[in-house]
């Protein structure tokens, strides 16, 4: 029996295994991958590897049979009825290979967004639901690398932080600490049929951000509100809640949340 990740290729999947590594030897581990160029990265870390590709039902249930846990790391397709149509195929496969317990990434409460892409997770989620496998379904806040479309680099530069006009407040969240919480899920019992809300434990406006970047630019950097800045990202921000919070994602960790502080030094390095 086994714990076999999908999408373990991508920055979460790697995370996720990575820190599943801690705590379950890697010959109970399955990275299901698409593109098997990586099939090393895991091959060397004592990993087992498949070929999965969502687009590709007959790659599926192969890639799935033996196992315990299946994580689905949801599909990063641009459209999100091609997602759904991926997604589907990976819960029918899951059900052919009678896997023991399904777990999936979706999206903070999506009940409150007015998007394709939170009724493309509240889709998912009832097809999993609908599945009779056991599940568990993590909803995942913003990463909180979505602040790269504010160019913090620039701002630390030019001692000014431009942002769109209005009350923000961010519920957003590191991979790493996804991942670990989703390693803890996938390594103990008595997760079935629950759903969690993983948020930062609270929300944070963008002073702090300010705050945090004149610490590492060792100046100041002001806050200036901008009605001209233009991106995809700040409507899709208003189109989601962003502010929300809960417990879950500390207590599925059993550690504090990595602190804001810490996620923007770590991305202003990158
Ligand atoms: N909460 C958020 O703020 C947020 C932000 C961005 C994305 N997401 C969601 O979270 C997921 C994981 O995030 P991430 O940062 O790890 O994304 P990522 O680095 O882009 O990884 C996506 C993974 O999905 C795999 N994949 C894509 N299409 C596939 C297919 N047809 N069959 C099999 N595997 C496929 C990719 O495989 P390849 O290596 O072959 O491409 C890759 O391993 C994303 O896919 C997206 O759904 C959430």
């Amino acid at each position: 029996m086994s714990i076999v990740i999908t999408g373990a290729s991508g920055k979460l999947g790697r995370l996720v295994i990575q820190t599943l590594l801690e705590r379950v030897p890697g010959a109970e581990l399955v990275a299901s991958i698409r593109n098997m160029e990586h099939k090393q990265d895991f091959e060397k870390l004592g990993v087992a590897v498949r070929h999965c590709d969502y687009d590709l039902p007959d790659t599926l249930e192969q890639a799935f049979l033996g196992a315990s846990r299946l994580l689905l790391i949801s599909s990063s397709h641009h459209h999100d009825d091609v997602r759904l149509l991926q997604h589907t195929n990976v819960i029918e496969a899951a059900k052919r290979a009678s896997v023991g317990h399904l777990l999936y990434t979706s999206f903070a409460f999506p009940e409150a967004g007015t998007i394709s892409l939170t009724r493309l997770h509240e889709a998912t989620e009832r097809a999993v639901q609908a599945s009779s496998i056991p599940y568990t379904i993590f909803r995942h806040a913003l990463y909180t690398d979505f602040v790269g479309v504010l160019d913090l680099q620039s701002a630390m530069v030019k001692g000014e932080l431009r942002v769109p006009p209005g009350e923000w407040r961010f519920n957003s969240v590191t991979r790493l600490d996804l991942a670990t919480a989703i390693a803890a899920t996938l390594t103990s019992p008595d997760h079935e049929q629950q759903t969690y809300e993983l948020t930062a434990p609270k929300a944070w406006a963008f002073e702090e951000l300010a705050e945090i970047l004149s610490e590492l630019a060792d100046k100041p950097v002001c806050l200036l509100n901008d009605a001209q800045l233009q991106h995809w990202m700040f409507g899709f921000l208003r189109s989601i809640n962003t502010s929300s919070t809960t417990g879950d994602l500390e207590q599925l960790m059993g550690r504090p949340a990595t602190e804001l502080r810490e996620a923007i030094r770590l991305l202003t390095l990158q």
